[in-house]
């Protein structure tokens, strides 16, 4: 009979049992009867039926609800991001055939899934997110990660756990990378530049200051904190199916306030510019 989805998770956390810690109390864990992690201080969290975890220490109201993970995964299985991808697990490959990865601030999963896909090797995939219906979403579709409902301030896993960290458009946690991070290990962040999504922002923002867009700050702040930092950037403008339209400005905040109706003929195509950040953690 077919494992089900609690199982096949309870599989693939068992395996790797290791590289969680207690979030209240910084304990080691165990799997308990296939069912629940629990701590040496019996802090317990139970696996979910659909597959996940959670493991957030106090109760979150999240920004993003089920519909905005489900434009996301939409709108990234268009596949507007596989240069991106390419870059990303170029990077992984230099660390090795077996190798830990945690993608923080995941969403709904679809990067991590994909960048799983394309790795040659095996890539074990733990994806984390304070919003549970991105992890909902990411464990219904996507079997082959373990997927935990946490908060990177307070996150669940041991010290020196994981090869390479990923955070795609996300906030980060430095100090806490840098702890989970192997010696040696690689923070992988993406940031926008300044002409991702640029035509979507010219139908918003025309005239006004907030059209421009400027990573520097964030650059900076990541150099200060990681060792041999390199950037590569990916741009690519292509043509957008209309029925993307409505998504793409669902998933995107500037789409939140915005009173304006955005007709599919206005946004013929659009454009991804990122900046891939890579560094190093040295202990
Ligand atoms: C703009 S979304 C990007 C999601 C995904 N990486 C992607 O590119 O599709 C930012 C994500 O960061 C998550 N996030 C924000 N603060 C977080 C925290 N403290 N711990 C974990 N996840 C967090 C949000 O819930 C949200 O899913
Ligand atoms: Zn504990």
């Amino acid at each position: 009979m077919a494992l089900s989805k609690k199982e096949m998770s309870a599989v693939l956390i068992g395996d790797n049992i290791k590289i969680f810690a207690c979030p209240h109390c910084g304990e080691s864990v165990i799997l308990h009867q296939s069912k629940s992690l629990v701590c040496t201080n019996n802090h317990s969290f139970d696996l979910a039926k659909q597959g996940y975890v959670n493991m957030l220490t106090h109760s979150v109201t999240s920004m993003y609800d089920q519909s905005l993970f489900e434009a996301r995964k939409t709108v990234i299985d268009a596949m507007l991001y596989h240069q991106m991808y390419e870059v990303i697990v170029e990077k992984l490959q230099a660390l090795g055939d077996i190798i830990h990865v945690l993608d923080t601030g995941c969403g709904e999963g679809t990067h991590l899934y994909k960048i799983q896909q394309q790795f040659d090797g095996e890539l074990i995939a733990s994806g984390i997110d304070i919003a549970k219906e991105g992890i909902q979403a990411a464990a219904k579709n996507y079997s082959s990660a373990i997927w935990i409902v946490g908060d990177l301030a307070k996150s669940p896993y041991a010290s020196q756990s994981f090869d390479a960290i990923l955070n795609i458009l996300s906030p980060a946690n430095y100090g806490e990378f840098k702890r989970i991070s192997k010696d040696g290990g690689k923070i992988i962040k993406v940031v926008p530049q300044s002409g991702y999504l640029k035509e979507l922002r010219e139908l918003y923002y025309a005239n006004s200051d907030k059209e421009d867009y400027s990573n520097d700050k964030t650059v900076a702040r990541f150099q200060e904190n990681f060792d041999d930092v390199v950037i590569e950037r990916v741009t690519l403008t292509q043509k957008l199916a209309p029925e993307l339209v409505p998504l793409l400005v669902h998933m995107t905040p500037m789409g939140w306030h915005q009173e304006q109706q955005i007709d599919a003929k206005q946004l013929p195509q659009i454009t991804i510019d990122l900046d891939i950040l890579i560094g190093t953690v040295k202990k």
